[in-house]
């Protein structure tokens, strides 16, 4: 049997750094005196960090922001998010995670990451997980984020493997519609587990297991 080829969102998949995300983004908000909650956090998963900043903005009643400053905050939530990441050790990917990965290495699958952020390989440094993955696609590597399929179209090739045998684990509805736009299967995790688009749904990561048998 061809042994699949899994691609991995990276937060709220792998690790949960929404909480830093969260926090950092408030940061510069109430900094700017924009109204910023959960909710519209909840809005910013799988986007961008400059669409993610379009987000948080429209809530903003000041003057319109030259592309300076935009860059000025971005990079300021940026400063603020990479000393949270800073923080993170091997404990904050659970066992589950990495003992499912292995296996499926074990059982001869290739293992992709497919992330918009830019900071996925620090982030997967500080983990201790960067050697369990064949090739990461990140915000590094793209021009469109996600639903554009690019990310995950990205990964694959960097696999050598054909979209068809190529399975998204995605916890964000847009990661769902990229991987679909990319023409692979999509499995929805968390958030995207309630997700109609996804073909498969699955409540725990080692249910990944059965898709590799
Ligand atoms: C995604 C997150 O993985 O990366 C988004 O779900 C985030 O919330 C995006 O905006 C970009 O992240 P970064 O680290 O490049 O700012
Ligand atoms: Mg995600």
């Amino acid at each position: 049997m061809n042994m699949k080829a899994f691609i991995f969102d990276l937060d709220g998949v792998i690790v949960f750094t929404d909480k830093f995300h969260y926090q950092a983004w408030k940061k510069m908000a109430d900094g700017m005196g924009i109204y910023f909650d959960e909710k519209i956090n909840n809005r910013l998963r799988g986007v961008s960090r400059a669409e993610s900043l379009e987000i948080i903005l429209e809530r903003y009643e000041g003057e319109p922001l030259s592309a300076e400053r935009k860059a000025e905050l971005m990079e300021e939530k940026n400063n603020t998010y990479r000393k949270l990441l800073s923080t993170m050790t091997p404990a904050d990917v659970t066992d589950e995670v990495r003992n499912t990965l292995k296996e499926l290495h074990e059982r001869g699958c290739k293992l992709a990451i497919g992330s918009s952020s830019k900071n996925a390989k620090f982030i997967l440094e500080k983990v201790e997980l960067l050697d369990a993955f064949d090739a990461i696609s990140d915000g590094n590597n793209i021009t469109h984020s996600k639903p554009d399929p690019e990310v995950f179209s990205k990964a694959g090739e960097f696999l050598g493997e054909k979209p068809d045998n190529c399975i998204v684990v995605e916890d964000a509805y847009a990661g769902i519609d990229a991987a679909k736009a990319a023409g692979m299967t999509a499995v929805g995790i968390g958030d995207a587990s309630g997700y109609d688009k996804a073909d498969v749904k699955i409540q725990t990561f080692s249910e990944l297991l059965k898709l590799a048998e």
